[in-house]
């Protein structure tokens, strides 16, 4: 087992693409640069991945993408653990464990996580220490557009939302007075949303921000539309939990885009309770059942703190469970988008 080289980037490309059906390589090319090359968190200096050769050849990898993240506030470490594969003639001998348990391991980064896991990965994953995030704190709702819109709130306040083009200027100043609402969160600074949703390599979701009444930004939504499925995610809701009026606003903008869109429905997840009574009132309905699974583990000194990964405020928009969202395929038209 080794870590990664940057000259192993088209075989570890490669691999992946001969484990994971329906990959196109230069698709993976401009994910990986996105990934790393433009990712704010590169700075925590992260091994981009590990990997392991027979002879030449590069035959399993583990790849993680690095992230900051908010722990009581304290911003630490964090990576996803994404597209581990072995070859197919190498499998079962141990390769797969060689690469994912450094990862969870303490010395790595102070929050490793993942999205979207299988069987493999769950079995893995929990026996290095992972904790499984089964969805049942959240709940996933949906709203259905083909048979007649979902009604929009009709009473309270809304405060004014408007599409922007970056991620706004005063952001950084509302997420300090959010964040402290979340024990565990992934970083969502200016910086790191810019890279998430504005330079996201495909098609590009489209960012609404809700304003006070000063003209001050006091809130972000964040749509992303996936035509390959027939849906639309509502990535982030970001308010003050007590800003019903932001989260009105932003709520009926987002499904005011993903109406628009003509695709059939739009999927917001939350752990967040106070958001549900306006969601439902937008006429979002839930989902039965848990979705999706995330997995994390803190790596705090002393002891591991699996009680602390299930504060986690998750968001569809995490690791890279819509990394693949919008990606160009060969006799494709324009990039679809949602403007
Ligand atoms: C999953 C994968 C990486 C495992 O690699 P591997 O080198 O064969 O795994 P190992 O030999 O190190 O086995 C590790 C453990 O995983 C278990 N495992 C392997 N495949 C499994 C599966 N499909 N379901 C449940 N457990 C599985 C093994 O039984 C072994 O358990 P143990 O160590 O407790 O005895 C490999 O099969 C692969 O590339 N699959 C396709 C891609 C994939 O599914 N990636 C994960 C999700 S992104």
């Amino acid at each position: 087992m080794d870590e990664y080289r940057e000259a192993d980037r088209e075989a570890l490309l490669a691999l992946k693409c001969s484990v994971f059906g329906g990959t196109i390589l230069e698709n993976e090319r401009r994910r990986f640069a996105w990934e790393f090359d433009r990712n704010p968190a590169r700075d925590w200096g992260l091994p981009p991945a590990l990997v392991v050769r027979d002879g030449g050849e590069l035959v399993a990898g583990f790849t993680f993408v690095p992230s900051s993240v908010r722990v009581a506030g304290e911003r630490v470490s964090g990576a996803a653990g994404i597209d581990l594969c072995v070859a197919a003639s190498h499998r079962g001998q141990g390769l797969g464990r060689q690469v994912v348990e450094p990862f969870w391991a303490e010395g790595l980064c102070t929050f490793p996580f993942s999205t979207g896991v299988n069987p493999a990965s769950l079995h893995l994953f929990s026996s290095c220490g992972a904790t499984l995030l089964g969805g049942a704190e959240e709940v996933t709702l949906h709203a259905w557009f083909r048979d007649g819109a979902p009604t929009e709130p009709d009473e309270g306040e809304v405060r004014p939302v408007a599409v922007v083009e970056d991620i706004p200027a005063d952001w950084d100043a509302c997420w300090a007075d959010l964040v402290v609402d979340h024990p565990l969160v992934l970083e969502r600074d200016a910086a790191s949303l810019r890279w998430r949703y504005v330079e996201f390599p495909f098609a590009r979701p489209v960012v609404l921000a809700a304003s006070d009444d000063d003209g001050r930004t006091c809130g972000l939504a964040v749509v992303q539309a996936d035509p390959g499925l027939d849906r639309v995610y509502l990535l982030e809701l970001l308010t003050a939990k007590d800003d019903a009026a932001a989260q009105r606003g932003l709520v009926a903008a987002a499904l005011g885009l993903a109406r628009e869109s003509g695709l059939a429905t739009l999927y917001y997840s939350t752990r967040r309770a106070e958001q549900q009574p306006i969601l439902r009132a937008a006429g979002l309905q839930p989902v039965p059942g848990a979705y999706p699974t995330y997995m994390g583990k803190l790596n705090l000194p002393g002891a591991s703190r699996p009680d602390a990964v299930s504060g986690w405020t998750v968001s569809l928009g995490d690791g890279d469970q819509l990394f693949n969202v919008g990606e160009p395929r060969p006799g494709d038209g324009p990039s679809p988008t949602m403007l």
